[in-house]
This record gives structure tokens, C-alpha cells and sequence, in this order.
């Protein structure tokens, strides 16, 4: 897919409507060693500590949890929607019992910047690299509401910040001026 830089400042995307909606693939490791991508839908961008920055919310039973903590990037990829099943598939499997991307017909490559792999197939590409890591503690929600709704096993996301090295995507996501 003809993918072209794009600077943070000319990003041009609708984190509701890209994330929540549409689904992205996070990618955690390294792609000469172990890697793994799992499908997220919550999520946030924006600037932090002077940086471009990505915020994701990884559950401690994942796989992919075990892998964001030990390598130090990762990489969030968006697709057309043909590949929506594709992110079913690795939102619903998980890499414990095996490598998700052939069932998914998904080609992990080389990222320009990081270690973790990036997808052939992806539409957008965002490279990044840890910068914080803290998991959610259920004494600081002011709506405990959402404790029983979300987190009924006490399972609370970790948050993991990544500085965003690169961005990739096809001219959709590209606005200057
Ligand atoms: C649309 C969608 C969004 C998801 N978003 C998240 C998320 O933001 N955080 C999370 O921990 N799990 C999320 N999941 C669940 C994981 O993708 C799922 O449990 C996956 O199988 C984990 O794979 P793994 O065990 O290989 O890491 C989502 C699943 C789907 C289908």
C-alpha cells in the first residue's frame, strides 16, 4: 500500500472514529524474535511531555501484555475495512496458542523505527516507543460506576504511553494547513 510520512502536525485522523470504530491492531516484541498483535478499540492521542503520544489500555491476561513489558516499542496499524475480519480474528484469538497473523492473512514487516513489526496491509502506521507504564487503580475512579461494568474481575488495564517515532498512512490521513 502506497504509504507516505506524515508529520504530527499534518496527522489528520477522528480518534472516535478511527479507534473505537474502525479497530487497530497493536503490536507488541520484536520481529526477529517473538511478537504479537492483538486488536484495540480504546484508546488516546495527543501531546505529552512536549511529545506526539499514543495512550493504550492493555488487560494483565493478555499475551500481548507480557510482551509490552518486556520489549521497549510498539506499533498501532489501521486497516481498510476488508480487514475487519482480520481484527475480529485478533481481537477474539490470542497468541498463546499460536501466530495469529497467517489465520488473519496478515504480513508483518520491518518497522522504520522500532523493533515491533508493522503490516503490509495497514493503511496507517503509527511506530512507538514506551515511555510510561502504570496500571489503573480502581481507589482513584470518581464513577466507581464503571468498576463493575469494566473491571468485575478487578482486572484493570495497564496503561502504556508511547512516544510516536513515525507516522505512516495513505493520503486520507494527511491534512496540512
Ligand atoms: C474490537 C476489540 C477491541 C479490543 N480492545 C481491547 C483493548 O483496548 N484492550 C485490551 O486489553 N483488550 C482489547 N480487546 C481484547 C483483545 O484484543 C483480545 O482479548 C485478544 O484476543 C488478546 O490477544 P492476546 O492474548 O494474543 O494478547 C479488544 C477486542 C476487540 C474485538
Amino acid at each position: 500500500m502506497g504509504l507516505k510520512k506524515i508529520a504530527a502536525e499534518d496527522f489528520n485522523t477522528n480518534i472516535f472514529r478511527d479507534l473505537d470504530r474502525g479497530w487497530m491492531l497493536l503490536t507488541a516484541g520484536d520481529r526477529q524474535e517473538k511478537f504479537n498483535p492483538m486488536t484495540v478499540s480504546w484508546g488516546f492521542m495527543g501531546t505529552f511531555w512536549f511529545k506526539p503520544m499514543v495512550i493504550v489500555g492493555v488487560r494483565p491476561q493478555r499475551y500481548t501484555f507480557g510482551l509490552m513489558t518486556e520489549y521497549d516499542t510498539f506499533s498501532l496499524c489501521a486497516f481498510p475495512p476488508e480487514y475487519h475480519p482480520a481484527l475480529s480474528f485478533c481481537g477474539s484469538h490470542s497468541g498463546r496458542d499460536g501466530d495469529k497473523t497467517v489465520p488473519a492473512g496478515l504480513t508483518p514487516i520491518a518497522g522504520d523505527r522500532i523493533a515491533a513489526p508493522v503490516f503490509a496491509e495497514a493503511e496507517l502506521i503509527l511506530e512507538c516507543r514506551k515511555t510510561y507504564a502504570a496500571p489503573l487503580d480502581g481507589k482513584s475512579f470518581l464513577n466507581k460506576a464503571l468498576i463493575n461494568e469494566c473491571y468485575r474481575d478487578r482486572d484493570f488495564h495497564q496503561l502504556f504511553f508511547g512516544e510516536v517515532l513515525e507516522i505512516r498512512g495513505v493520503d486520507k490521513y494527511c491534512q496540512k494547513g
